[in-house]
């Protein structure tokens, strides 16, 4: 099942607001659905965010195809309905070049954009495997966090695809699954599609990470990426960069699965990153609070990261 598509003239997503309660399918029709459904992390992860811009145009170019300045301000939202994951300007920019060529050929390069991010996931699951089996040896307990799977790109993953290589290997000995707070994308998601995929599975809260780490029950930690700075700081899901300290310290890997389409060599560290910060009212009710939805995990953090294309050994020098 893909995470996002484009079927009959409309963008189909599952509507992740509602797993894993419900498995239900939003047809979008309009930019404004579209970004909304990105707004409300409905469709989420950036790979499938970066999907999502693509056909975002796709939807704009037919509807203000002879409206150039109304085409301009659709793309110019679509880029920036989520700050932080560099794939969704990215997706969005590339199917707008095509612009001048119609509405067909901005269509077609969504596709295109789509089907690269399939095959990322094949190409990274293969490479990510063996890395996990070359630096931890054979039947590994991973802990990973946020949703890294095919609900965060179009179909398997990044990280959760490496999961289910070594699952599908028999050399996969256990997974913790970080809940995530606030929006739960550990415990809702992940949890569901580990146990879709039949993978035994627990779910721990964020701040166990790096305790359990330290007790000697986690031999790798593996997660994806919202963006990779040109120096190899990785910006993911709020709570990465404690369960990186906690790698550091328990002498375990850290490893990044991310698709190329997220490396961003123009932006220097990650302090050149605009983290969104999501309000208060996801996290409280009776007071405020601060939100961050991401965080900068610094590159002397980083053992490798691997991507569609390569293995960059940050430990050994390596930059992106
Ligand atoms: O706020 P979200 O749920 O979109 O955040 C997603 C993440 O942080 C993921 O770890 C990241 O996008 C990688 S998805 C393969």
């Amino acid at each position: 099942m893909r995470t996002i598509d484009w079927v009959d003239g409309a963008v189909e997503i599952i509507d992740q607001t509602a797993l894993p309660g419900d498995l239900r399918v939003l047809r979008l029709h309009t930019v404004g659905e579209l970004i909304a459904a990105i707004q409300s992390l409905a469709v989420r992860g950036a790979p499938a965010l970066g999907v999502a811009g693509a056909f975002g145009v796709a939807l704009a170019a037919r509807v203000h195809g002879d409206d150039p300045a109304a085409l301009h301000n659709a793309v110019r939202k679509i880029e920036t309905a989520r700050p932080t994951a560099v794939n969704l300007a990215r997706g969005a920019q590339r199917a707008a070049h095509l612009l001048s060529s119609g509405p067909e050929a901005v269509l077609a390069e969504a596709c295109v954009i789509r089907d690269e991010e399939i095959a990322a996931s094949a190409a990274m699951a293969s490479r990510g495997a063996d890395l996990v089996l070359q630096l931890c040896g054979e039947r590994p307990r991973l802990l990973t966090h946020c949703n890294t799977g095919g609900l965060a790109a179009v179909t398997v993953g990044t990280a959760l695809g490496v999961v289910g290589e070594l699952h599908r290997r028999g050399a996969l000995a256990g997974v913790i699954a970080s809940e995530t707070r606030p929006l739960l994308q550990g415990a809702r998601l992940t949890s569901w599609e580990l146990t879709r995929a039949g993978i035994e599975h627990r779910v721990a809260v964020d701040s166990a990470g790096p305790f359990l780490m330290a007790r000697g029950e986690v031999d790798a930690v593996i997660l994806g990426a919202d963006r990779i700075c040109a120096n190899g700081d990785v910006i993911n899901k709020i709570g990465t960069f404690s369960h990186a300290l906690g790698a550091h310290r328990a002498g375990i890997p850290f490893l990044v699965v991310a698709p190329e389409s997220t490396v961003d060599t123009a932006t220097p560290t990650g302090g050149h990153v605009e983290i969104e910060d999501r309000g208060a009212a996801e996290v409280t009710a009776w007071s405020d609070a601060v939100n961050p939805a991401f965080d900068v995990t610094p590159y002397d953090l980083v053992t490798a990261i691997v991507t569609d294309r390569r293995v960059i050994r940050v430990d050994r020098g390596e930059r992106p």
